[in-house]
């Protein structure tokens, strides 16, 4: 025993116990609050710092709820076609309250879930708000109470951006925040941006009956994402009655009490759309006001907090996740970016691999892509690219679902998967397989040789690598 009493054993175990790792976790929101629990998990002694809903905007007012109206609006859409499937049924509507209701019903069930996960890990969760005094302290603004611990995780997401155009501050301008508070559905609504929120919440209205228009800037929706996909996103949006301006210059809202009108140019012609209401979804930007005057010295840049490979910001021992650093913004990406922080604070040594990171839109059909679009793999060097359209899957054609495609790229030399993009039903839950084998390396052959259950969608994918190694079995 080394000459040490049984005593003095007690006693080291004791502060073993007592000198658990302490760490403040800043946001409530999907790159926290997981990085809470795993954090609790690997024996560290956790306070979540939450200024308004446990879930952040992805439970509260982004993933969860628009995804919840989205199915509204598909149960809609799939009664009314249901005389396809032989089955009659008297004309539809939507009660919109009662869909508000629904969503607003999934996303209690769910906050209330993460609550008790947190209090069966005990994790100790403190309403307030923030601000940094020190790289060990954090101190809450209503309260005064201050908190010190080893390291500090700040993952305080992201707020809406704005435009600085006359009367962007009228009362009829929402945010997506503000619209998902809607009391009534309104008959007519001018969307603008063209990006994920804005394609998600106008084919949502335009489903429930409103009249909706999309204004974007740039020359596609969705910039950034595959050109050939979001041209077709862009033609099923279309046809559903929704009016997508790409170019669209926005220049003033002008405020009457009949309603409003949206000034904009395309190639510097002016044009005019008139809408009860109007919805801006021009991005996100991250919310770094708990770094008050900046005193402290975490380093920013273009308005994100910059961080290492491990997730550390330039201060040790405070490291950043999620919407604040920037970057994709997504929900699993901020999940991802926690975790990894946490793992690094206790011990580990985990770089961030950005390599599979998939990106999904929930519209009707779904768009779900992972690794290089074309257009980035063609600038990175040869490649070659297998596409397998749904009209010939079976699995789609029982779904009535037959618009929509899989386009695999990969490299010209060993044939390994860059990037693969889906546009088609469940195209979201599909994309999965792409990104476990992206995260592997797999190659064409790989995904073209592994058996897939039939009749089901993901065969649509196996034949879109089976068109660079030999060809499908279902295409002449
Ligand atoms: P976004 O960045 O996806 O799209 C903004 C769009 O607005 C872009 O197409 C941009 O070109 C356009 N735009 C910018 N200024 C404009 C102007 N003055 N006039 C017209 N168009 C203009 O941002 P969005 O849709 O607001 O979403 C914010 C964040 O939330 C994104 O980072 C997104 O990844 C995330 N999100 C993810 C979802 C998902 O994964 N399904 C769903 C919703 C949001």
């Amino acid at each position: 025993m080394h000459g040490r009493s049984r005593h003095e054993d007690k006693k080291s175990v004791e502060t073993m116990i007592t000198q658990k790792t302490r760490i403040t976790v800043i946001g409530g929101g999907v790159g926290g609050y997981p990085a809470a629990i795993r954090a609790a998990r690997m024996g560290a002694e956790v306070v979540l710092i939450e200024k308004e809903a446990i879930g952040g905007t992805c439970l509260n007012w982004g993933c969860i709820p628009t995804k919840a109206l989205l199915q509204s609006a598909g149960i809609l859409r799939m009664v009314r076609q249901s005389g396809v499937f032989g089955i009659k049924c008297r004309e539809a509507e939507a009660d919109f309250d009662a869909v508000m209701g629904r969503k607003n019903a999934v996303v209690a069930q769910l906050t209330k879930g993460v609550q008790s996960l947190l209090s069966a890990k005990k994790i100790e969760v403190i309403r307030g708000t923030a601000t940094l005094l020190d790289s060990k302290t954090v101190i809450i603004e209503e309260t005064g109470k201050r908190i010190s611990s080893d390291y500090i995780l700040i993952a305080a997401g992201s707020k809406s951006m704005g435009i600085p155009i006359a009367g962007i501050d009228g009362a009829d301008v929402m945010n997506s925040t503000q619209f998902l508070d809607m009391k009534s559905l309104p008959k007519s609504v001018a969307v603008i941006g063209g990006g994920v929120i804005g394609v998600e919440f106008g084919q949502f209205l335009n489903a429930m009956g409103t009249k909706v228009t999309i204004m974007e800037l740039t020359p596609n929706i969705i910039p950034g994402s595959d050109r050939q996909i979001a041209s077709l996103l862009e033609k099923v949006l279309a046809s559903s009655g929704i009016e997508v301006v790409t170019d669209a210059r926005v220049k003033r809202i002008d405020h009457k009490e009949t309603g409003n009108t949206v000034v904009y140019s395309v190639n510097d012609e002016e044009k005019t759309v008139f809408a009860e209401k109007i919805l801006l979804t021009v991005g996100r930007k991250p919310d770094l006001s708990l770094l008050s005057d900046g005193r402290l010295g975490v380093k920013c840049e273009k308005g994100r907090i910059l961080v290492d490979e491990y997730m550390q910001t330039s201060l040790p021992g405070i490291y950043a996740a999620g919407d604040v650093t920037g970057g994709s913004m997504l929900a699993h990406v901020a999940t991802a970016e926690g975790e990894c922080a946490v793992k690094n604070m206790l011990g580990e040594r985990i770089r961030m691999d950005y390599r599979a990171v998939p990106a999904c839109i929930y519209t009707s059909p779904e768009v779900a892509s992972v690794g290089l679009t074309e257009e980035k793999a063609r600038e990175s060097g040869e490649i070659r690219i297998g596409t397998f359209p749904l009209r010939a899957n079976g699995k789609a054609l029982i779904l009535n679902e037959t618009d929509g495609m899989v386009k695999i790229i990969s490299d010209q030399k060993y044939g390994e998967i860059l990037g693969v993009h889906i546009i088609g039903p469940h195209a979201t839950d599909m994309i999965a397989e792409a990104v476990l084998g992206i995260h592997l390396e797999a190659t064409v052959k790989e995904l073209a040789d592994a058996i897939h259950p039939h009749p089901t969608l993901s065969e649509a994918m196996m034949e879109a690598a089976q068109t660079l190694t030999g060809g499908p079995i279902h295409m002449p």
